[in-house]
């Protein structure tokens, strides 16, 4: 029996729709994927790492083969401590090339056995970013679509909690 363990690392604050497609397109290649929630202290991001790592679960959680954590420190020790060698990262346009050129040598450097799988976001998602799907829900647009349900609503929990508190 094989054991194709591959990791998915990102900040995913919050997981989308392009995220859910890259992990859904990576269990037909991998047996199994870990998904790393990077756990590092940002003030401007909308989740702390352990409310993303539990809205990730939510999500996942009729999916045996998908599991997901948080990590600290650099990801070629995470990588190696799951017992993986795999990395997997989506790829929208040009725009992420570059950025991911430098991660993946960079990472290629400091562990030669760890490799980096790049996916092409499905067309559909393809200008689909965590970053415009807050802006745009804290501007009060739709983003239904965008993001899973339960995150679309943890979202607009997330953001009527911080008005309340102003
Ligand atoms: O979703 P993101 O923000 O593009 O994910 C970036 C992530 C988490 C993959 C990257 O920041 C990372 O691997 N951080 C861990 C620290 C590390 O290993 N740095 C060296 C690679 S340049």
């Amino acid at each position: 029996m094989t054991n194709r363990v591959a990791i998915y690392p990102g900040s995913f604050d919050p997981m989308t729709m392009g995220h859910l497609n890259i992990v859904h397109r990576s269990l037909e290649i991998f047996d199994r994927v870990i998904v790393g929630v990077l756990n590092h202290p940002d003030k401007k991001a909308l989740f702390s790492p352990a409310e993303r790592v539990d809205l990730m679960k939510r999500v996942f959680h009729d999916e045996s083969r998908v599991e997901v954590e948080s990590f600290e420190g650099l990801l070629v020790d995470y990588v190696k401590k799951q017992g993986a060698h795999t990395v997997i990262r989506g790829l929208r346009a040009v725009q992420d090339f570059e950025y991911e050129f430098q991660m993946t040598t960079m990472n290629r450097r400091l562990a030669p056995d760890v490799d980096t799988v790049f996916m092409m976001t499905a067309e559909e998602y393809f200008y689909i970013a965590s970053r415009t799907v807050k802006e745009v829900a804290s501007l009060g647009g739709d983003i239904t679509g965008l993001v899973p349900d339960l995150i679309r609503d943890a979202i607009h929990a997330k953001l009527a909690d911080q008005r309340n508190e102003t």
